[in-house]
């Protein structure tokens, strides 16, 4: 069921950013198509350089036309190409922020409720929030005012909670939305209705049954444009402190008492809060770190593609050598009862053979053996590209003789004509509803 959303005007920050391209404005786009945004919000992208309005929506233009190749309906493109503005921020104008000011308050065109997206590098979230909060943009007395964040939030702990205390200088929890896109697909969410849903997995989820959990997540893409902003990141603060414990947390974490966001979030940080820290006279022997280098990776169309490596990349943009990981592999243990021993072996990489993301469990030998070849079960939750479950079970050949093989039942999750929603959408939708329960909470952030 839809929720009311108020008119509201989304300032996209880091709009001419791929992010931007390739999920925002096109997600926006279709939302507006799924009659979910309300008739009076408007888009007002903001990016350094001056761009013409006209140019500006010809651009958007021809972001659509790249994401949707098989044509978009025009008569929602008109109603959506109206709601789009544009606003130039140089960071030379000591006065940039007071110019917003002025064209945000011209309440004929923007709504004042505000949302402001802030799609850009890390190290401007902070003075963004401070020069909003300096021109009375957050100030929430008439309307509300919501700020979101992209990730990642810190580098570590202690960067974390510095950016937190400035950002709070300025804004209220309830304002902030720290964004993990994970949470907003539909398969991740589905992660913890698979368990708790259904009255089989629960009774052997725990070390008594699981041998061990993997989870993966393989991407075919490169660095592609975003060298600077990854040579400073890497995998594991990429891919790893966010989407892939986010993911861990849900699998491994107790029943929450009831499916509200606190209650979820409860058990989240406390799973979070148990991971045991990495032995550093051990290191190797749990963590492994990688770079790509120059191959073939599935082009997705059955054909491999030739690939340069990540130091060629780098090379392009000028930087000359790098330490920065594009794969790393971690095992982790799990300090309660539940998981005492098992080994939880999380991995990301950029560059792999072919995309996938999965979380496979691999229960423990079954106590009786038939056979011989008797193998040991698999639950696959596969996220992307497939949504679906796979279970591995045993069978026995048709035949005179006692002998087993492994069946595979494969269950997708999503059925034809089911919606097809970008994790995006879902969180700039719930951004503009001001449901936070698919955001971060500091809390959250500082145990990942
Ligand atoms: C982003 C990372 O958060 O997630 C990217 O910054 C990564 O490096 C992307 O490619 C992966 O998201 P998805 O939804 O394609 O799995």
């Amino acid at each position: 069921m839809s929720k009311k959303i108020d008119p509201c005007t989304l300032v996209l920050f880091g709009a001419s950013g791929n992010l931007s391209r390739i999920k925002l404005i096109p997600g926006l786009f279709r939302l507006d198509a799924a009659g979910r945004l309300a008739d009076d919000m408007k888009i007002l992208s903001v990016g350094r350089g001056e761009v013409a309005l006209e140019d500006w929506r010809a651009d958007i233009k021809g972001m659509l036309d790249a994401k949707f190749k098989n044509g978009y309906d025009q008569e929602v493109f008109k109603r959506f190409i109206a709601r789009n503005f544009y606003h130039a921020n140089p960071p030379t104008d000591p006065d940039a922020f007071g110019k917003m000011k002025a064209k945000l308050s011209d309440e004929k065109v923007f709504p004042q409720n505000i949302a402001y997206f802030l799609s850009v590098r890390p190290t401007d979230f902070a003075p963004v929030v401070e020069q909003l909060s300096g021109v009375g943009l957050l100030d929430e007395s008439k309307n509300w005012r919501r700020v979101l964040i992209e990730k990642p939030f810190g580098t570590d702990l202690a960067s974390a909670q510095d950016l937190q205390a400035k950002i709070t200088k300025h804004l209220k929890e309830s304002q902030i939305y720290r964004i993990d896109h994970y949470l907003g697909k539909s398969a991740v969410q589905n992660i913890m209705l698979t368990r708790f849903a259904n009255a089989i997995f629960e009774p052997l989820w725990n070390s008594e049954h699981i041998d061990h959990v993997q989870i993966t997540n393989n991407e075919t893409l490169g660095v592609g444009e975003r060298t600077t902003f990854y040579n400073a990141t890497g995998a594991l603060r990429d891919m790893f402190q966010s989407h892939l414990l986010q993911t861990l947390a849900l699998v491994a974490m107790e029943k929450p008492k009831d499916l509200n966001p606190e209650s979820i979030r409860a058990e989240k940080i406390k799973l979070l809060e148990s991971i045991k820290p990495v032995d550093l006279n051990n290191f190797h022997k749990q963590v492994f770190r990688a770079q790509y280098a120059a191959g073939r990776v599935e082009a997705g169309d059955g054909h491999a593609e030739k690939v340069p490596g990540y130091l060629d990349e780098l090379k392009r943009d000028g930087v000359e050598s790098s330490t920065t990981e594009t794969y790393a592999a971690v095992k982790l243990f799990i300090d309660n009862p539940r998981w005492k021993g098992v080994p939880f072996y999380v991995r990301t990489g950029k560059r792999m053979h072919e995309g996938n993301t999965a979380i496979a469990i691999r229960f423990k030998k079954s106590p009786m053996n038939l056979v011989d070849d008797q193998h040991q079960n698999w639950l696959i939750i596969n996220i992307q590209p497939r949504e679906c479950i796979k279970m591995e079970i045993q069978s026995k050949i048709p035949g005179l003789d006692i002998a087993t093989r492994t069946m595979s039942i494969d269950a997708p999750q999503r059925k034809t004509g089911d919606e097809t929603i970008d994790s995006y959408e879902t969180l700039m939708l719930n951004l503009m509803e001001g449901d936070p329960s698919q955001y971060l909470h500091i809390n959250e952030v500082e145990a990942q």
